[in-house]
């Protein structure tokens, strides 16, 4: 293997990440947009018409195909399809299929998600996840779903990081419905381990086969943050440590252990849930970023624990996040390790008005990606999120994780490629970073993306 390149394997999908209520616009019949509209979001702004992709998807697809881009993924928002209860709207369908259609013949791998965090209002009225009746409908809809559009998925997710809007929902009142309740956060949980189980197998019952006529392949896209305690002196310390004992496990481990085990966890609590063990054909990660937790005796609403800090000398994006590549890898050796089963990234990305850090982080994880590749992890593709800027949810449209900039005011919505989404492209289309890419687009990082890729330790993929 040449020193000068990251080779990745035949067939590894580069792709871009999307989610309907983020891009699409007009997603009315949902609570998060009722909940936009109460002024909850914090610069003020609502996801009102989004970046069009309802109407522009074709001009996007071109646009990606232009860049070389290989794969997307992107999701079906329930409250579309099922504005009012029992009530399927046949257009809406018909869009989507029109969308999923356009993909297609541009030769695009495509990622379905089936529920990313916003619910139909008439769910929210009737008490969304906690009322035991909501996984029933949710299976519904996903059934319907399913029947009418399963012929395009190469890969489904059927829930988008389900134990984020469980704890930011439920447990920190940061989203929609806004509750501050443990319990309202464990009943939640196993109602979403509930609705995967179920889609798990109805997707496999419905559509055994994917397009290319391999096994139907399901899975979640798993938030992984990398979490660590700040360790401070004293108490302050041991609070953190079993603050970052209990946060992992409310994260993704509680989660995990269900699929792996088949049992119930004691951060969920409840019975096993039937059909969760083993329902993952592969696992999707979504990685971002290392949070550090600190102990912080003033914020009382987060249990004492600050989790936007980032120790002296650390980067971080325009979310406040800390850049933290590595944690990637580690995830992805850890995800390995317990699954055993292939991987795709589902997200990565950063918010970056200015794209002064994207090529930098762009490289950076996915030379971690490439390490784990060489150790022998089966990952199957990586999408970037995003393809365009979008709603990004609390924070608006203030913070932009596009390859391509769009501004939600300016009238055109005028698709605009940042540098990294030229790079995106070098990469997708000669599968590999090379020596030139990177002393083009991040210089700095020239000897230490390089650095292991020594003979001996390399094993060609
Ligand atoms: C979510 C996306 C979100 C991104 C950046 C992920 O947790 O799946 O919807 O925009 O993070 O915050």
């Amino acid at each position: 293997m040449s020193t000068d390149t990251l080779t990745f394997p035949d067939g590894f999908i580069w792709g871009t990440s999307t989610a309907g209520h983020q891009v699409e616009g007009g997603n009315e019949f949902s609570d998060w947009w009722a909940w936009e509209k109460k002024g909850f979001v914090d610069d003020g702004t609502v996801s009102g018409r989004a970046m069009d992709y309802w109407n522009r998807h074709e001009e996007d697809h071109v646009l990606m195909k232009t860049l070389d881009y290989k794969g997307f993924r992107l999701g079906i928002e329930w409250a579309r399809v099922e504005p009012t209860k029992g009530c399927f709207d046949l257009k809406v369908i018909a869009h989507y299929r029109r969308i999923l259609q356009s993909l297609r013949s541009h030769g695009f791998n495509i990622c379905l998600t089936l529920h990313h965090w916003v619910l139909p209002q008439w769910v929210a009225d009737e008490g969304d996840w906690l009322t035991p009746g909501t996984v029933d409908h949710f299976l519904g809809y996903a059934a319907f779903v399913v029947e009418e559009l399963g012929e395009f998925p190469d890969f489904w997710v059927t829930l988008n990081e389900p134990m984020v809007p469980a704890i930011m929902g439920n447990f920190l009142s940061r989203f929609p419905p806004q509750r501050h309740s443990i319990r309202a956060y464990r009943a939640v949980c196993r109602s979403y381990l509930r609705a995967h189980a179920g889609c798990y197998k109805l997707i496999h019952r419905l559509r055994p086969s994917a397009p290319d006529g391999s096994r139907t392949k399901v899975g979640v896209a798993m938030a992984y943050p990398w979490i660590e305690p700040w360790m401070s002196r004293g108490p302050a310390g041991w609070y953190e440590r079993l603050a970052a004992f209990v946060v992992r496990r409310a994260a993704f481990q509680g989660w995990d252990h269900s699929i792996l085990t088949g049992l119930s966890h004691w951060i969920h609590g409840g019975p096993a849930v039937e059909g969760i063990k083993d329902s993952y054909d592969y696992c999707g990660i979504n990685y971002y970023m290392r949070a550090s937790l600190k102990f912080d005796r003033r914020i009382r609403s987060q249990y004492w624990i600050d989790d936007t800090k980032a120790p002296p000398g650390v980067e971080v994006t325009q979310m406040g996040w800390q850049i933290f590549p590595k944690g990637l890898y580690c995830t992805i050796c850890e995800v390995w390790k317990r699954f055993r089963k292939p991987i795709l990234i589902t997200e990565n990305g950063l918010a970056d008005d200015t794209d002064s850090q994207r090529p930098r982080y762009i490289i950076e994880h996915l030379a971690q990606v490439h390490r784990a590749i060489r150790e022998g992890i089966p990952i199957l593709g990586y999408f970037h999120w995003s393809f365009l800027d979008n709603f990004e949810w609390r924070a608006g449209f203030s913070k932009r994780f596009g390859l391509v900039a769009v501004r939600h005011d300016d009238p055109e919505l005028r698709r605009v490629p940042r540098p990294s989404a030229h790079l995106y492209s070098k990469i997708a289309r000669t599968n590999s970073i090379t020596r030139e890419m990177v002393t083009t687009y991040a210089p700095e990082l020239v000897e230490s993306v390089f650095a292991e890729l020594d003979e001996r330790r390399t094993i060609c993929v």
